[in-house]
């Protein structure tokens, strides 16, 4: 009895060390740039085991079909939200993303039909729309945006969509890079009498987190520097997928509208309107001198705190 005890103790003492390391030292950002992401190319793969972090990935999460959601903690939960309404996915300082959800084939059931990001702090918005299977739309900042063609945004955000099967919309800040889908038909499960066209997303960082939150953002919680160099020295701070559960109830996520942040979820700092203004009108006019605004725009909105 005594020896059984111990050498569970030693088990326990060796799993404890893993975790913290697993957590710490082995954080390996994505590198940016298009083309570079390791994200599955598929988000409709749901085996645990197959999706299961390698250690190439860098930390990601994403939300599929009548969403499920794959958190960066490894947690595998649901989130139904509700038809005809918006709920906030990911909000962080610099950037907030919603989507707005429709019904299903199935009573009760729910999908992503369009997603919002705003990026910059609001001088961007994203918008992302299926229109069909494998069909995606998206325009930023009201113009529709080109396909193959990377588009920077007056933020620096870039962006790129594919058209094809699973089109996508690929978005990369500084910290978060999304992949937006359109996927094909499932027409496995059930014979595709339960699937809709619809929207799925991935995220992956790029660095770390400011203070994340929203249904899939809150799985990065422990990714922030600050939680990083915590669980390096203190495991209990390390993430568990096993004790993971969504905070608090449906409505805390739940926004007015695709660019609205009015959510209790909301870590998002929103840029005054004529910030925004100034830094739009100097991207749209371009040009040599107003390059300076752009500059002078942006150098108001790093002071502020916006990491851009
Ligand atoms: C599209 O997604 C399906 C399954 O979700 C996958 O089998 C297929 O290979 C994907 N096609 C492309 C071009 O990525």
């Amino acid at each position: 009895m005594a020896v059984t005890k111990l050498v569970l103790a030693a088990a326990a003492a060796v799993m404890a060390t893993t975790t913290a390391s697993a957590a710490g030292e082995d954080v390996r950002f994505a590198s940016r740039g298009a083309g570079e992401s390791h994200l599955p190319l598929s988000f409709k793969v749901e085996d645990p085991s197959v999706t299961n972090r390698q250690s190439y990935y860098s930390p990601y999460g994403y939300g599929t079909g009548d969403p499920h959601f794959y958190g960066f903690n490894h947690a595998w939960f649901d989130f139904a939200g509700a038809r005809n309404q918006a709920f906030n996915l990911i909000s962080d300082a610099a950037v907030h993303v919603n989507a707005a959800f429709i019904g299903g084939p199935v009573a009760g059931q729910t999908f992503m039909g369009k997603v919002g990001i705003q990026a910059g702090g609001g001088v961007d918005r994203v918008s992302i729309a299926h229109c069909g299977y494998s069909c995606i739309e998206a325009t930023v900042n009201g113009a529709a945006l080109v396909a193959d063609k990377e588009t920077v945004t007056p933020s620096g955000a870039r962006l790129l969509l594919t058209r094809g099967e699973n089109a996508t919309v690929e978005f990369e800040d500084a910290t978060y890079r999304l992949k937006v889908s359109s996927p094909i038909a499932d027409t496995v499960w059930k014979g595709g009498a339960e699937d809709t066209p619809h929207l799925d997303i991935a995220a992956e960082l790029l660095g770390y987190p400011t203070d994340p939150h929203g249904v899939l953002g809150q799985t990065a919680r422990h990714l922030t520097s600050a939680a990083v160099s915590r669980s390096a020295v203190d495991e209990d701070a390390a993430a568990s997928a096993d004790d993971f559960a969504i905070e608090g109830v449906d409505a805390d996520y739940r926004v007015s509208g695709l660019f609205e942040a009015d959510c209790v979820t909301s870590r998002f700092v929103a840029r005054s309107a004529r910030e925004i203004a100034a830094v739009r009108m100097a991207a749209a006019r371009g040009g040599r001198k107003l390059l300076s605004v752009v500059e002078h725009g942006r150098k108001a909105i790093a002071t502020a705190g916006v990491h851009m």
